[in-house]
């Protein structure tokens, strides 16, 4: 079976081909993906009539660099999977059109594809070459962290979902871009301020800043009790203490923008930011999100008993969050996405679309009737 998936749903630009050899044995026929995160960055977050042009401009440039080289006729595609929401609906809708009119002519099975339960399937996906879906320890919990959700979600198996808490305001990569928009740092801003955040984790006796980053070994090895005394009044007057929000509520639920208005005041006060403050705030502010994401995911963990931890979204990217994740969440397998599948891609939609149709071939027709959702929730 051969799967043509597309994916449209914010500002990369989507499509490839994935053929399943038998049940959950999948080979990457092709693979395209075009990002505008540069066009969008004067803006500093994504502008929807933009990434609407240039997807409408992309798509068919993607699919026939598709089909060039991976040398199949769309002829031969068995099935065309689709990004239906959540996402910019005008983004959304330029990849459903487009889907549409290529199940129109080719009559083939058009399946609407959430792009939430894209993102949960994506740790089991590699963007290129072959691999198998192993068996998988269910109930899964999923940490799903990008630029347009923060959400904790309990799966029974890959289409039955719960939603166990959601931010209640920006989702964790939002608040990295707007973040990083106040330390004039490029969109997308969570790759800048998380080198910011590296470099200020390695310059010695950055342990002080917060407690995850007291763990580094070399910090350890070159602790020495008189600097930390004297450099902590210094740092204590100068440097910034964000909140770590929501670690007292009783539920699931994040919140990113209190953290937010917190930079915001502190970067008021202490302007202008040399480089050595912007790498404080940064680390500050990536050990304050980090944090709480880790002291939910752990406590969700606990209560459901879940044997599998899959974290994946754009912010899965982040590489101290996959070392801390490793570090503070014991007892359950911790899944993360491979290379180039933790932001959006398509690869993801194809699985996720090839489960959803395997469940009920029979609901899709080349006429499926599909509606961008915006605020589509898993379920
Ligand atoms: O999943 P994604 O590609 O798009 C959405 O569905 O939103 O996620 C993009 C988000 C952006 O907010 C970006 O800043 C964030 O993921 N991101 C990161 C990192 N890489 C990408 N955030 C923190 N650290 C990173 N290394
Ligand atoms: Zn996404």
């Amino acid at each position: 079976m051969k799967i043509l998936s597309i994916e449209t749903s914010c500002d990369e630009t989507g499509i490839s081909l994935l053929l399943v050899n038998k049940k959950n044995d999948f080979k990457v026929l092709g693979n395209e993906l075009s990002s505008q995160a540069k066009m969008h960055s004067p803006y500093g977050g994504v502008f929807p009539n933009l990434a609407k042009r240039e997807h409408i401009k992309n798509l068919p440039i993607l699919l026939d660099k598709l089909v060039k080289k991976s040398k199949i006729d769309l002829k031969d595609i068995d099935i065309i999977a689709v990004t239906y929401g959540p996402g910019l609906e005008p983004a959304l809708w330029t990849g459903i059109t487009f889907a549409q009119e290529l199940a129109k002519k080719y009559k083939k099975p058009l399946v609407p594809v959430n792009h939430m339960e894209g993102h949960i399937i994506s740790v089991f996906g590699k963007n290129t070459g072959s691999f198998s879906i192993p068996k998988v320890k269910f109930p899964t919990l999923s940490l799903l962290v990008s630029g347009g959700h923060t959400e904790l979600v309990l799966s029974k198996d890959f289409l039955s979902h719960k939603i166990l808490g959601a931010t209640l305001d920006d989702a964790a990569g939002e608040a990295f871009d707007k973040v990083a928009r106040m330390l004039s740092l490029p969109y997308p801003g969570g790759p800048e301020i998380s080198k910011l955040a590296k470099e200020a984790r390695r310059i010695k006796n950055n342990f002080v800043f917060g407690s995850l980053g007291s763990h580094d070994d070399d910090e350890q090895r070159n602790f020495s009790a008189e600097k930390f005394r004297a450099d902590r009044n210094k740092i204590i007057d100068t440097y910034p203490s964000f909140p770590r929000p929501m670690l007292k509520s009783k539920n699931y639920n994040f919140s990113f923008s209190g953290l937010k208005t917190a930079v915001l005041y502190f970067i008021r006060k202490v302007e202008p930011l040399d480089e050595e403050m912007k790498k404080a705030i940064a680390l500050e502010f990536e050990n304050a999100v980090i944090e709480t994401l880790i002291y939910k995911t752990n406590k969700a963990v606990e209560e459901y008993k879940t044997k599998t931890l899959i974290v994946a979204g754009g912010v899965a990217n982040n590489q101290f969050l996959r070392k801390e994740i490793k570090k503070n969440i014991k007892g359950v397998e911790i899944l993360f996405p491979g290379k180039g599948l933790s932001t959006d891609n398509s690869i993801m939609i194809g699985l996720a679309g090839y489960f959803q149709y395997m469940k009920n071939p029979k609901k899709y027709t080349s006429k499926t009737k599909i509606k961008a959702i915006g605020n589509l929730k898993l379920k």
